[in-house]
């Protein structure tokens, strides 16, 4: 993956330097900025599609992934305006003169959240025509629940070398339709399309993921009708003329629980502003279990380990509020330094343990058989030169090598910046060794 310069993202800037070296063994202390959500805020800039007026985004994440959907949504026709403000980025986009262009392939496969471009653009123009879309290789991710959704809602959707072509000359039309599991990207996607569609649509099986109900106050802020946000059924009365609007995105969970992650692993104290203990759902229980102290203050989150050492757990990802995939990786990292053995289970994708052979290579006792991990405490964590693989592998490895001893060495950075606003800068700021260069390892 390149990172050359995005024009449609000023503010972004490829990181210099291919490797982040981080020197492990000092505690993480003082505050720490947990940002706008990087799955928030995806569908969040795809919303603004759905109408001529002005959305307007505060708390954007400064990501990888944000400024490539930017360069996208600006190929679009959308003109995209930014303000740095104290607490993150503002971006207001005008999806006035949006035309179904075709989109430029690298920029779609970098990302899976590229696909929700194709409800939202066959609600607003009749048409999509849009290559299948990327992101993390963590297991088959098919879109057939979108694409049956979206035909159940009137559109034709044809798949060819590669490009899906989807048209709804005459508009989408409500329609029922039940996901055959709470799919986070359907229920967007159908969400998208469903608020411009004509008449009524019910999404059954819904996914409960918070990123989804702040899509939704997102577009009921722009005048939709949305019933049962924050429920497996979502009614929407679609077809209304939607207006702009103004939205803060949500915190991200995943970088509050990451950070919490790296907290424990140093026996440090951060303060994660901005965060919010109820985001986590059953997470926040398996910390607790494994001795990671949370208590909610004014203005975010106080994180420390509990007296005494860290304790294995059991984890099974699944759903929201289940525990979620996208901690399993770090909560991993933190698991090979505790007192016994860790059962960690996956259910939602089928290849999400590459971080595990690179744990390994800092000395982690971690077994796979099929879908579990089994974790066997160690007593240190060696430095190694690491791979990140994908984003929360990458998040694996940055707090594995905080809680090593010597120094750790990671390449794949995109996947890293891709996730995380401005992580190293955030480490450093509480005292963490990390530096960034092309040095060789
Ligand atoms: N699935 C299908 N067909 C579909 C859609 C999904 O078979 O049409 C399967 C997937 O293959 C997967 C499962 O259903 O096995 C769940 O996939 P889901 O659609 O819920 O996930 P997603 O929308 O592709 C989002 C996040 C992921 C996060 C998952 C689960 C974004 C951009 N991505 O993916 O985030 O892990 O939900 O919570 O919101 C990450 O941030 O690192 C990341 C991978």
């Amino acid at each position: 993956m390149t990172t050359a310069p995005l024009p449609a993202a000023p503010w972004w800037r490829p990181h210099p330097g291919r490797t982040l070296a981080i020197r492990g063994g000092t505690p993480l202390v003082g505050t720490y900025p947990i940002s706008g959500a990087k799955n928030a805020v995806l569908p969040l800039m795809v919303s603004a599609l759905l109408t001529p007026h002005l959305v307007t985004l505060h708390n954007v994440p400064a990501t990888l992934d944000v400024a490539v959907l930017a360069s996208l949504l600006q190929g679009l026709g959308c003109e995209m305006n930014w303000s740095p403000t104290s607490a993150g980025l503002s971006l207001t986009i005008s999806a006035d003169k949006v035309r179904p262009r075709s989109v430029d392939p690298d920029l779609v496969t970098r990302m899976r959240a590229s696909v929700l471009l194709l409800g939202a653009l066959l609600a607003r123009c009749g048409e999509a025509r849009l290559p299948l879309p990327g992101g993390d290789a963590i297991g088959l991710r098919g879109i057939d629940f979108h694409i049956a959704g979206l035909r159940a809602m009137g559109a034709t959707v044809d798949l060819e070398a590669g490009v899906i072509h989807a048209t709804a000359p005459h508009g989408l039309r409500g329609a029922e339709i039940l996901l055959p599991m709470p799919s986070v990207g359907a229920t967007e996607n159908l969400l998208l399309a469903a608020v411009l569609a004509r008449g009524t649509t019910i999404i059954r099986n819904a996914a409960l993921e918070p990123e989804i109900a702040d899509l939704a106050l997102c577009l009921t802020g722009m005048g939709a009708r949305i019933g049962g946000i924050g429920s497996h059924i979502l009614t929407i009365e679609g077809g209304l003329p939607l207006a702009g609007t103004i939205h803060a995105v949500l915190p991200d969970r995943i970088e509050f629980g990451t950070l919490a992650c790296a907290t424990a692993i140093t026996d440090g104290e951060l303060f994660l502003a901005h965060s919010r203990i109820d985001l986590l759902g059953a997470a926040s229980a398996s910390f607790a279990a494994a001795g990671v102290d949370l208590s909610e203050m004014d203005g975010g989150v106080m994180a420390r380990r509990a007296k005494g050492s860290l304790n294995g757990i059991d984890v099974t990802t699944g759903p929201y509020p289940e525990f979620a995939t996208d901690l399993q990786a770090p909560v991993m990292a933190l698991l090979t330094r505790a007192r016994g053995a860790s059962a960690i289970t996956e259910t939602i994708f089928e290849h999400r343990f590459h971080h595990v052979g690179e744990l390994r290579k800092m000395g982690a006792n971690i077994s796979v058989m099929g879908r579990t991990a089994l974790v066997r405490g160690v007593d240190r964590l060696d430095g190694a030169a690491v791979t990140c693989t994908d984003i929360r592998a990458a998040a694996a490895l940055v707090v594995a090598a905080l809680g090593g001893t010597g120094k750790t060495t990671l390449d794949g950075l995109d996947h890293l910046d891709r996730g995380y606003d401005n992580m190293q800068e955030k480490l450093a700021a509480c005292g963490a060794n990390v530096v960034r260069s092309d040095t060789d390892r």
